[in-house]
Order: structure tokens, then sequence, then C-alpha cells
């Protein structure tokens, strides 16, 4: 069923776990993760990033995800990930999304205010929801995003949500998007800073590849939303691989299949470490 972004989000934060948001670039990873998420009753969100369309484009993945939400037996949010202007959120909003990330993070504190703030207005005005991202999330890939990363600041983070209004925020606590080089450590007393001062939910990018120890402690204090990408198309390559190199026959069906499976296993993965389980 397709369900509220903050009424998600709400029950994640109040009861002390998080929901994964899967980045789905196909019918397989969306098939996969509806699977998982049925299987052991948890919510979960779709979304797609706007960097990710020119390979899952906007207008094709949106009706999928809606169309897998309204099918399924639990809750699922339908999300625009990193909407990087106010005319792509818009356009997500008119897809039926029934929340938008606009990802002014790289903005001037005041300029990022005004334009989330202007994004948050269109969303309420259709009655969706709004993540937005104070601190920079850099690329794992590029080992100068590591010294230029910059931490949200408490204070920082409870003016702009009182400010913007928005729903969700997310936050940079040494988080990083992509294939780490190394396995990070995520700044949890920060983290706890941040969450005593903002009574809303969390949102930990750059989920790929963080340790089981910084899930937990981030879904324990506050993160309520963690969003994970690499390890789903991680997965799919590796079982991809894997069949081809082992199938006498190979064919493209069966390969399809082999990717349903890699993502269904990858996403329950996340979603008992997030514990998530058994709250649907
Ligand atoms: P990863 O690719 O590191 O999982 O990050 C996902 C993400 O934050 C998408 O916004």
């Amino acid at each position: 069923m397709l369900v509220p972004f903050r009424e998600i989000l709400a029950d994640a934060h109040q009861r002390g776990y998080a929901v994964g948001a899967f980045n789905c670039l196909s019918t397989e990873h969306i098939m996969g993760a509806i699977q998982a998420a049925e299987q052991l009753r948890s919510p979960i969100i779709l979304q797609v990033a706007e960097i990710q369309f020119p390979y899952a484009p906007l207008e094709l993945m949106v009706p999928a995800f809606i169309e897998a939400a309204q099918r399924a037996t639990v809750p699922v949010a339908v999300h625009l990930d990193h909407g990087l202007s106010f005319e792509t959120c818009i356009k997500a909003l008119r897809l039926g999304c029934n929340s938008v990330m606009f990802d002014g993070a790289s903005l001037p504190f005041e300029e990022n205010v005004n334009q989330t703030s202007l994004v948050v207005r269109a969303a309420k005005a259709v009655g969706a929801d709004i993540e937005a991202e104070l601190g920079h999330v850099g690329d794992a890939q590029c080992s100068a995003d590591i010294e230029n990363d910059i931490f949200t600041v408490a204070d920082e983070a409870k003016t702009f949500i009182e400010r913007t209004g928005v729903d969700a925020l997310a936050i940079a606590i040494g988080n990083l998007h992509g294939k780490y080089i190394a396995t990070p450590q995520l700044n949890i007393t920060r983290l706890k800073e941040i969450n005593s001062l903002c009574n809303t939910p969390l949102v930990l990018h750059g989920g790929s590849g963080t340790s089981e120890e910084d899930f937990k402690a981030c879904a324990h204090n506050g993160v309520a939303k963690i969003n994970v990408a690499t390890a789903l198309q991680i997965a799919a390559t590796k079982a991809v691989e894997n069949y081809l190199a082992t199938s006498a026959t190979p064919n493209y069906i069966d390969m399809k299949n082999v990717i349903v499976e890699a993502t269904k296993e990858s996403v329950s993965w996340h979603i008992r470490l997030f514990e998530s389980d058994g709250k649907a």
C-alpha cells in the first residue's frame, strides 16, 4: 500500500528503527525489494535519484514504483532522491511521488533555506512530504571528499528544520556515497547532538558499506531512513557474473530472475540490520 513518507518515518523515529530507502533502477530491483519487504513484514521506500535518470528515467520509474506500492501488502513510500532543482521536484510530485528530496547541501545556508522552503511549499500544497540535506555527503570514490566533507552542525540543523518545515533531514556525519575504499567511521557523538536538538526524523545517505555497529547506532539515535544504492548494484552484478560463469545455457529470463533474487537477498539483509522487520 502507498503510505505517506512522514507516517512511515514517524513510526520508525518513535520506535527506534530505520526504514531502508532503496534506489531501484529496474523492474528486477523493484520486484526484489518488494518481495523482501513483504516476506519480512517491513515498511520500505522506493526511490530514484536525479543523477540516475540517464539510465532509470523518472517518467518510467515513478509509475512502476506507484503500481508496486499499491499492490504491496506492506507500507511503501515513493520518493525522489537528490532532486537537484525546484523543477525536478515539481516533475516528481506531478508523477505522483509522495515525497521528494531537494538537495541544496552545496548551497550557502541561507540559499539552502530559501530554496528548500519553496519546495516545501509546493510539496505541502499537494499533500506530499519533503527531505532536505544540511552538511555535505561526498563521494567515497573521491579521496578529496573525505577531507572536504562538511559535517552537519547540530544547532544549524535545528534552525534549518524550524525555518523550512521539512519532514526529514539528511545529515553528514562521516558518511559518503558509493563504494567505500575502507569502512567509514561515523561520528555517532555528532549524531546524538543533532538528535537531541532536532525532534525530526534524520536520514543517513551513503548506506552501502557502513559497519553493522554504525548502522544500528544510527537507527537507535534518530535516523529513521537509510539510503542504499551501491550495495544493490554490487549484489546484482556479482550474481550475474556468477550466473554467466556457471550456466551452460545462459538466457535473459533466468538472468532477470537472478537479479531479482540477489536484490531480495541484499534488501532482506539491510531490513534485518535496520530492525524494520516485523514493523509492518
Ligand atoms: P550508497 O550508494 O552509498 O548506498 O548511497 C545511497 C544514497 O545515499 C542515495 O542517495
